[in-house]
């Protein structure tokens, strides 16, 4: 079995604070029918779920850096929760915090880059004193700088033969350091230093994309939309397009199982429309809005990559003219947005409910009970909503970018959801019509539903493609 030691800032249940969290967490489970072992590494935060856990000690050693000593210690868990080995690295004075990335003004921490580096270092460290691992696996630009350590810091010589995978969940983000920052990494060759660089900064996610064995998005047709954005880095994504391909997103289809989930109110026994009528019923009992209307929800971080900012537009052009709909919204994020959403629920009480929070409890429930959940993303790496909401017989309607574009073929294609082009209010009144006009046709509802269900979404497929990748690196 080939062992892969995939390197992130998140894993579900241990750390969430999106896609990549549900991503990390799932993988791992279907990688051994392909063939793989995975294990995971995470910084250990002050999370709830973390503290408590039964942790066993692995390894302790220390790291010098930005002129501080920091004590690291490698745990490994226990208890049977996971069906994969999950290590935690602590770094007292970095990690130990009980957020992930964000201050409580919701500001990026001050010390960001030293705490990404000294993450990586200490994981490379450690692949130093023991290493039984054939494949490193890192996620996003926070663990991007191993690809390069690993090629060209002196010290890390001897692990130099593991071959790197690149993951790519959101490429707004890059991890882009001022140049003092090169203090931070262990020697090496200067005339390699350019290899750090795009466009006169340091850059984690370029660095990886220069470095990485291969380099993964997760869809294909993001993988096309980096390759042609408006920004100099497509110039590297087109030049690295022959050790790069992009693999859609799955979901863990036992966490996410209608039959038994024990956080809706109604699990799905053999009538589907009885298992959407009664989660609806319960929602609207529970947060106190008419559930004869058709429900649209929409879950997610408030951030203008989501168009959470053209849904405000949009439903209140709706809601001026119409009440047909409801309107359920669950999230929280950029607090400009958070208050739009807010004044919308004043604005229309009877048509709008908004809980500004993170919960995955809520979320299961809004997914059993909504008629539609929309995604009116501007740019979309994969998306995992959509195959959630298909699970619970949820229609999507999306728009027709990256990963969104990969999994909901039109209606109008014999598909499975409605989706639209532009990220714009008047896209989004269009499939709100689309939707009235859908929704009185209850025999195409119905069908539509069966068909939605019996989807396969899961990780099995794709599984097997970074199986081969493995493979593949491994010669
Ligand atoms: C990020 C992306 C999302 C993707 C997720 C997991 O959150 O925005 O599209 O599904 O990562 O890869």
């Amino acid at each position: 079995m080939i062992h892969v030691l995939h390197i992130s800032t998140e894993c579900y249940p241990a750390a969430k604070a999106g896609g990549m969290g549900d991503v990390v967490g799932a993988l791992p489970h279907y990688l051994p029918k392909s063939g793989v072992l995975a294990s995971v590494i995470i910084p250990k935060y002050k999370t709830k779920w973390i503290a408590v856990q039964e942790w066993t000690f692995v390894q302790s050693f220390s790291l010098d850096l930005a002129g501080n000593r920091y004590t690291c210690t490698i745990e490994q868990l226990e208890s049977e929760t996971l069906n994969f080995p999950l290590y935690v690295m602590d770094i007292k004075g970095l990690f130990d915090r009980s957020s992930i990335y964000l201050d409580t003004d919701g500001e990026a921490f001050h010390d960001e880059a030293e705490r990404y580096i000294a993450f990586q270092r200490s994981v490379l460290d450690w692949l130093l004193l023991e290493n039984p691992f054939d494949v490193l696996h890192c996620h996003d630009h926070m663990t991007g700088l191993i690809t390069f350590m690993i090629k060209y810091c002196d010290v890390y010589q001897p692990i130099k033969h593991l071959p790197t995978i690149f993951t790519i969940h959101n490429g707004q983000y890059r991890g882009i350091m001022n140049w003092s920052v090169k203090s931070m990494l262990p020697s090496f060759d200067e005339k390699d230093a350019g290899i750090l660089d795009w466009d006169g900064h340091i850059n984690g996610m370029a660095t990886a994309v220069k470095c990485a064995h291969y380099v993964t998005t997760v869809s294909p047709t993001y993988m096309e939309e980096m390759k042609y954005l408006p920004d100099s880095i497509s110039l590297l994504f087109q030049s690295e397009a022959n050790k790069s391909i992009g693999i859609l997103n799955g979901i863990d289809d036992v966490q996410w199982n209608p039959k038994k989930d024990a956080m809706i109110d109604y699990q799905l026994k053999t009538s589907i429309n009885r298992f959407k009528s009664e989660n609806k019923r319960a929602l609207a009992q529970r947060y106190a809005f008419d559930a004869n209307r058709i429900v649209i929800g929409f879950i997610g971080r408030f951030a203008t990559q989501k168009g959470v900012d053209l849904l405000v537009e949009a439903y209140s052009a709706y809601l001026e003219a119409k009440n047909a709909i409801h309107f359920f919204i669950l999230g929280s994020g950029d607090k400009n947005l958070e208050h739009d959403i807010r004044r919308l629920q004043e604005k229309y009480r009877h048509n709008v409910t908004a809980v500004i929070a993170y919960s995955e409890k809520t979320a299961h429930q809004v997914y059993a009970a909504s008629d539609y959940l929309i995604m009116p993303s501007r740019f979309e790496p994969c998306g995992l909503n959509q195959f959630y909401s298909m699970k619970y017989a949820t229609i999507p309607i999306v728009r027709k970018t990256g990963g969104l574009k990969d999994s909901v073929p039109d209606i109008g294609d014999d598909g499975l959801g409605i989706t639209f082009e532009q990220a714009s209010k008047e896209d989004i009144l269009y499939s709100l019509q689309r939707v009235e006009a859908l929704h009185s046709n209850k025999s195409n509802v119905n069908s539509l539903r069966e068909k939605l269900v019996k989807q396969n979404n899961s990780w099995t497929k794709s599984a097997k493609a970074y199986s081969l990748i493995y493979q593949n690196v491994l010669g």
